[in-house]
């Protein structure tokens, strides 16, 4: 994958689809969170050394409203309510970035939705290198 890019599609996913029907993103498709709070999508990602390292996740969100997650890594919160702003429509896909602990190895983050309105459409989960 170009860069070190972790698509949406390939993760786990707990309360989403996985669909293709709005243009423009990496891989085969995008995860559509179900509309509830709680619905997530994990992702592994491994990491040769502990370290801060900024996350960025790419999304498009084609409502006026900002669909809020919260970011854990390891089971830790490191986002409260990480904003997904409204993109103009569904296939305009931006990049939000944060930057988090994670351990030299295994390291599980998870995007979960925190309204009734679900996760934006997520596209990826890219890290540097
Ligand atoms: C529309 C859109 C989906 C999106 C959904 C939503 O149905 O086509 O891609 O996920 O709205 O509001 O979550």
């Amino acid at each position: 994958a170009p860069g070190n890019r972790f698509e949406a599609e390939n993760a786990t996913i707990s309360q989403g689809v996985v669909e293709s029907n709005h243009a423009g993103f990496t891989g085969s498709g995008f995860v559509n969170y179900t509309n509830v709070t709680g619905s997530y999508v994990e992702f592994t990602v491994n990491a040769a050394q502990a370290g801060n390292v900024p996350l960025t996740f790419r999304f498009a969100n084609g409502t006026t409203v900002n669909r809020p997650m919260d970011i854990t890594v390891n089971g830790v919160l490191a986002s409260d309510e990480l904003a997904f702003p409204g993109t103009g429509a569904w296939p305009n896909w931006t990049t939000t970035s944060m930057t988090v602990p994670l351990n030299a190895g295994a390291n599980t983050i998870r995007a979960t939705a925190t309204t009734a309105n679900g996760g934006p459409n997520l596209d990826h989960l890219a890290l540097p290198g």
